[in-house]
């Protein structure tokens, strides 16, 4: 079958088989079973550049249901299975007064993707909010709790990309919000601005969710619309020496200090400076409001997309001295 609506990119590339599981159980007697012995774990497909056709068994993880464990001295815990749309599972939360993820609406994908690469956006991360998450290992189908230290969060990055890469399958969060006195992340210029221009000055969970989404809508593409996995690539972290050289160079440049040597430059200024913000190649192209996201036109393929991404590394390599890393799975 075609994966094609099953990744926000919308790669059209064919699986041999195709499973959707919606319960642990079956999840369990499906990764028993020996007759397809290559399994190729599909979440929602968000956060992926695929770029053949996958020959194994498609297990898409549907597991779907949110509950509340314990609500109790201004905190709740809130359970939501894998398969659960990340959006919709914010808007959840909202509706409910639950706070901690409004800054993190209309990030694309599910539920049991959001820890893989602790998702994070104006000023929020998932580890500021995450309690625990539950996994079933591939080959022995054992199932394990992982606690917020287990998980070794980092920025985009996590045990589940590193040590445990491609072990487990995540079948349910648990995050821990508040119920009241609410801690609001507006410290981002983008959201400041945003509420000022509405005359927001105490600003609701809800107003805050309100803002990101008209944030993101005006700067990042709509993947029902236009394919694409947000950013593309992650923000280089570069030391207080290469930084010493590089800003001498482009004093312009945006950039954080993220430690004490250590320096962060947006790699959508690296690779709008490189020339590419807007750019199309085929149906390969540079988003036009943001140029950390490459988009599908239309028909591209996922070689055409990584061919693009190529060529940005190394003219910003090239033009800045700096390696840009994927932030997305190249499959
Ligand atoms: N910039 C440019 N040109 C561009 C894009 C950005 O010059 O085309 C400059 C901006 O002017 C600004 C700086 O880069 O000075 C930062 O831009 P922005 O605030 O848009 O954020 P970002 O660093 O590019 C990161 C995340 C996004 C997240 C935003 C907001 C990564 C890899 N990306 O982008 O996450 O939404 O911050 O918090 O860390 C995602 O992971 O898919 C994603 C969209």
């Amino acid at each position: 079958i075609s994966l094609k609506p099953y990744n926000t990119f919308g790669i059209d590339v064919n699986a041999k088989h195709f499973v959707s599981v919606s319960s642990e159980e079956e999840l369990i007697t499906v990764l028993k079973n020996n007759n397809y012995p290559k399994k190729f774990i599909l979440g929602g497909g968000s956060n992926m550049l695929l770029t053949k056709d996958i020959d194994a068994l498609v297990i898409q993880v549907n597991l779907k249901g949110i509950s509340i464990l314990e609500n109790k001295n201004g905190h709740a815990l809130i359970k939501a299975n894998a398969g659960e749309n990340w959006h919709q599972f914010v808007l959840w939360t909202l509706e409910n007064d639950f706070g901690g993820i409004e800054n993190l609406s209309l990030i694309p994908g599910n539920v049991g993707s959001a820890p893989i690469q602790n998702i994070g956006a104006y000023g929020v991360e998932l580890k500021d909010v995450f309690h625990s998450c539950r996994a079933i290992h591939i080959d022995t189908q054992e199932i394990k709790t992982f606690s917020l230290e287990d998980c070794r969060f980092g920025y985009r990055n996590s045990i589940f990309k590193t040590s445990h890469k491609g072990q487990y399958i995540i079948t349910s969060l648990s995050l821990k919000l508040t119920t009241s006195a609410h801690q609001l992340h507006t410290e981002y210029g983008a959201i400041q601005n945003t509420l000022n221009e509405k005359g927001i000055s105490k600003p609701s969970i809800q107003d805050i969710s309100k803002a990101v989404i008209s944030i993101r809508q005006s700067k990042l593409p709509d993947p029902d619309k236009i394919g694409n996995s947000g950013s593309f690539f992650k923000n280089p972290v570069i030391t207080d020496v290469e930084f010493n050289n590089f800003i001498s160079k482009h004093p312009e440049a945006p950039h954080y200090k993220v430690s004490e040597n250590q320096v962060k430059i947006p790699a959508g200024w690296l690779i709008e400076q490189a020339g590419f913000k807007g750019k199309r190649f085929g149906d390969a192209g540079v988003h036009k409001n943001q140029a950390l996201v490459l988009v599908n036109h239309g028909n591209a393929t996922g070689k055409e997309i990584l061919n693009l991404a190529n060529t940005i590394i190394s003219t910003v390599k090239e033009r800045f001295g700096i390696t840009l890393e994927q932030e997305v799975n190249i499959i």
